[in-house]
């Protein structure tokens, strides 16, 4: 068959769904005046802080930027320790290096595959400053555990919420519990711009002013570098689509919900391993992942799909860990749970604009594997 026609995401979709509002932001940064900063950042940075349930949002360039910044405005660098994990966008580590700190990758959960509390306990060192918490595919990490830990080790927690736009722990949204928060607004995110985009968000005043020096070469005020920056500043224009894609983002996520509650029924009595829901946590699918029992049946699934026109993908085929840039850079814990995954994952096509037909497409596809195979 041709090319695959029914895509794992789809940012191009919301954008025609939601076209004569995005066209007249775009129209209303293009008149200006102001084309750095200015108003739509500063609109955009309130509505998302509030939707959070947080303070503070500082737009920045992308989510990467946004953990390194973090980092810095808690005076963590070099000599210092970071616990996050290996099964996540190889950002995370990326930024962490940025910083100057050391990564040191602990193992994730096998149920909600997010940092295993147990996993970081034995990680931490007299150089351990902070844990980073990735809520991996839009479910929340445990974080009632880790800020436990956190404040038995005097750590910090900075929460990754990349993947996690609108996530609930209990009755509060992720982004709203970790000394500083970071998201990517990476087009195929819940959120998601026309290009990079990121912020980082707090409820500390002082953590707040530290971000907004850093993203603009350490400005006090224009032209007078009060500490040493970079140029990480969120585009008005990406700010602009964000606000007006933010009023959407409940449904839009509410609409990945029904997509995986049909998965979820259609697919339980296949021998698949469903994604879970912890109790208390509120999961926002930013990916639908599913493990067969092993690899090859993972590939050979990936493969059917794929000829049948249904793109499906793998989050994440190698671990940071196992990466030839950071495979004798980085310290970790025992990976048994995280290359299980690596091995057995696969994302089934899940974004808001996929209709019920084009999901039984999948379904049916999946079914019919099953039932070729002994
Ligand atoms: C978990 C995670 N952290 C960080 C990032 C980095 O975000 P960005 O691509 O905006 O730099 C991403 C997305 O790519 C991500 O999925």
């Amino acid at each position: 068959m041709g090319d695959p026609s029914i895509p794992t995401s789809d940012p191009r979709a919301d954008y025609l769904a939601h076209r004569s509002e995005l066209d007249a932001a775009i129209r209303s940064v293009l008149e200006g005046p102001t084309y750095i900063l200015g108003e739509h950042v500063a609109r955009f940075e309130e509505a998302f802080a509030a939707f959070v349930g947080s303070s503070h949002g500082i737009g920045v360039n992308n989510g990467t930027d946004a953990i390194h910044l973090a980092l810095r405005a808690l005076r963590i660098g070099h000599g210092d320790e970071v616990i996050t994990v290996s099964h996540t966008a190889v950002a995370t580590v990326a930024a962490i290096r940025m910083s100057g700190a050391e990564p040191v990758l602990a193992d994730v959960d096998p149920l909600s595959y997010n940092i295993d509390p147990e996993a970081v306990r034995p990680l931490i060192t007299g150089r351990t400053k902070a844990i980073i918490a990735v809520h991996l595919y839009g479910h929340p990490a445990d974080l009632t555990r880790l800020a436990t830990l956190c404040d038995a080790h005097g750590l910090r927690l900075i929460e990754d919420c990349a993947q996690a736009h609108g996530a609930m722990h209990g009755d509060r949204r992720v982004g709203s519990f970790g000394d500083l928060s970071t998201f990517s607004f990476y087009p195929t995110k819940n959120l998601g711009a026309i290009g990079d985009a990121g912020m980082v968000v707090t409820k500390d005043a002082d953590l707040a002013l530290a971000i907004r020096r850093l993203r603009q070469y350490g400005w006090d005020t224009p032209q007078y570098s009060l500490v040493e920056g970079w140029n990480s500043r969120l585009d008005p224009l990406q700010a602009a689509i964000l606000t007006v894609k933010l009023r959407h983002l409940d449904r839009s996520n509410e609409r990945r919900r029904e997509l995986a509650a049909r998965y979820l029924r259609e697919l339980a009595d296949l021998p698949i391993l469903l994604p879970v829901t912890l109790p208390g946590v509120h999961h926002v699918y930013h990916l639908f992942v599913v493990r067969t029992r092993d690899q090859g049946t993972r590939d050979a699934l990936l493969a059917h799909l794929n000829a049948g026109g249904i793109k499906a993908a793998v989050h994440y085929p190698t671990p940071v860990h196992l990466q030839p840039a950071y495979r004798e850079l980085l310290r970790t814990g025992p990976m048994t749970v995280t290359e299980e995954l690596a091995r057995t994952v696969l994302s089934l096509p899940l974004q808001p604009a996929l209709t019920d037909q084009e999901q039984d497409l999948v379904i049916n596809a999946i079914r019919a594997f099953f039932r070729s195979r002994p």
